[in-house]
């Protein structure tokens, strides 16, 4: 055995309590009254940094939620390496869902439950845990590294944003490695060539000043839930085309090879879909492959609709405002801030007269589509060849990491999507998960990946 081995053996224990410590934080982003757990999950974060050996460790304000550096760049003539992760989660609701506590870890069977065990404690935890392994037994990390880990990656990351455009010197680097990113199942290593971007959006419709009785004004008043209902049905139709004048024009082709792979699916992606999903069909453009429809194409989804009475029993009302979420999904090369000027206006055309309609960008941010050939690359597929004992396959994901398109077009640098979650994680969902397997697994291979780095220049 390796003294690396040796070592990750001996601490496979305390690197999971150092995950549960991190994940007992409930460090909801987009909730304000979890403020003070965004800043104790950060601390936490650049604690972790500080025992393995990193310099000039911060934990930095900003605008919004703190972002958590470190520096090790003692490796004299290798490359560095930008490795990005984020502490921040998602909210809990619907809290009765959950088997157990959602900001209690708990292990059953291989798996260890929490909000964030997968998404991102705890694919962040094993690149750090990989990082004091490699430190403890060498003195020091193969590659030099920078680590920058967020605190509002599920609430649209404006604050990160920032700090890379105004920081471009200090986070100049060779590759950027983020582990945030799923395999299609546990003997099946994967990198993502393409995320989509996203822009999300609220839709807020006014009618009368007050609510008014449905029997006295029906027939003559506004109502803003029905005008959101035509909104919405004549943005997408039921076949899943969306009818937003432009949309389509800048989508660039997949590769032949992208589209062999989805038109065959030679993993059966579409059954396991189907069965995480509880479905027995699959919604949308027909005239794609389902792999597609999630990988290669615009899409547009509701997130909630508020307004009018929603208690139990019967209130007789006309509402006087109705507001929706509603978000698109964008593949690389539709921009998102163009998108939502054409959002905008289409829904403003579809809005019929008598009523007033605010439409506001929350959050937007771009997808991408990685380059496949860089020494970043391959010491991946090494890695992963090395710990899964097969090649990787190359795929892409339907969700949005922003930051991996900034790196992209500020720093110029290949971005490495090398994640260890699996499909039925339940990212965002009650009862997300994360393998205890694939956690020591993907420990051991972004070790090997820093080491291969190391060795290539
Ligand atoms: N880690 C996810 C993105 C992801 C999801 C990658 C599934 C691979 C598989 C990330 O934390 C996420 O949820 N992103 C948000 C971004 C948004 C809020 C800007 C998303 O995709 O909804
Ligand atoms: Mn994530
Ligand atoms: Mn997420």
């Amino acid at each position: 055995m390796t003294q690396l081995e040796t070592y990750i053996k001996e601490n496979e224990g305390r690197f999971l309590e150092d995950l549960k410590g991190w994940l007992r934080i409930p460090s909801i982003s987009t909730l304000p009254e979890h403020a003070g757990d965004i800043q104790r999950a950060a601390e936490y974060a650049a604690e972790q940094l500080r025992h393995i050996g990193f310099d000039s460790v911060e934990v930095i304000g900003t605008q919004g939620h703190p972002l958590v550096y470190g520096e090790w760049l003692k490796a004299e003539g290798k490359p560095t390496l930008l490795v990005y992760g984020h502490y921040d989660v998602q909210p809990v609701d619907p809290i009765e869902l959950w088997k157990s506590p959602p900001f209690e870890p708990t292990v059953r069977g291989d798996n260890l439950y929490c909000r964030g065990a997968c998404d991102d404690k705890g694919q962040t935890m094993l690149v750090l845990k990989a990082m004091e392994s490699l430190m403890a037994v060498n003195g020091a990390l193969p590659v030099n590294v920078k680590v920058l880990i967020e605190g509002e990656e599920e609430a649209g990351g404006a604050s990160v944003e920032a700090y890379v455009q105004d920081h471009a010197e200090r986070l100049k680097c060779d590759a950027a490695f983020i582990c945030d990113t799923h395999m299609p199942s546990k003997d099946t290593p994967a990198l993502i060539s393409g995320l989509r971007g996203i822009v999300y959006t609220e839709v807020e419709v006014r009618g009368a000043k007050q609510d008014l009785h449905s029997g006295s004004y029906g027939g003559v008043a506004p109502n803003p839930l029905h005008t959101l209902a035509v909104i919405i049905v004549g943005l997408k139709d039921a076949e899943g085309h969306i009818h937003i004048p432009g949309l389509y024009d800048k989508l660039r082709q997949p590769t032949p090879e992208e589209k062999k792979f989805w038109q065959e699916d030679p993993l059966h992606m579409n059954e396991s879909l189907m069965a995480e999903m509880g479905v027995l069909e699959f919604t949308g453009e027909a005239e794609y492959p389902p792999l597609e429809r999630i990988w290669g194409r615009p899409t547009l989804e509701v997130h909630g609709i508020v307004g009018g009475f929603t208690g139990e029993g019967a209130k007789t009302v006309i509402p006087a405002v109705a507001k929706a979420k509603i978000s698109l999904r964008l593949p690389a090369d539709l921009n998102s801030k163009e998108v939502f000027t054409l959002f905008e206006r289409q829904v403003k055309e579809l809005a019929p007269s008598g009523v007033e309609v605010t439409v506001r960008n929350l959050h937007s941010g771009e997808g991408v589509l990685v380059s496949l050939d860089s020494p970043a690359i391959r010491a991946a597929i090494e890695a992963l060849k090395e710990t899964y004992g097969k090649e990787p396959v190359f795929i892409r994901e339907g969700g949005s990491i922003p930051i991996a398109a900034l790196f992209d077009e500020v720093l110029h640098v290949p971005v490495v999507l090398m994640g260890f979650g699996l499909p039925d994680d339940n990212l965002h969902s009650p009862n997300e998960k994360y393998s205890l397997s694939q956690f020591y697994k993907g420990l051991r291979t972004v070790a090997s990946f820093l080491q291969k780095l190391g060795y290539k220049e």
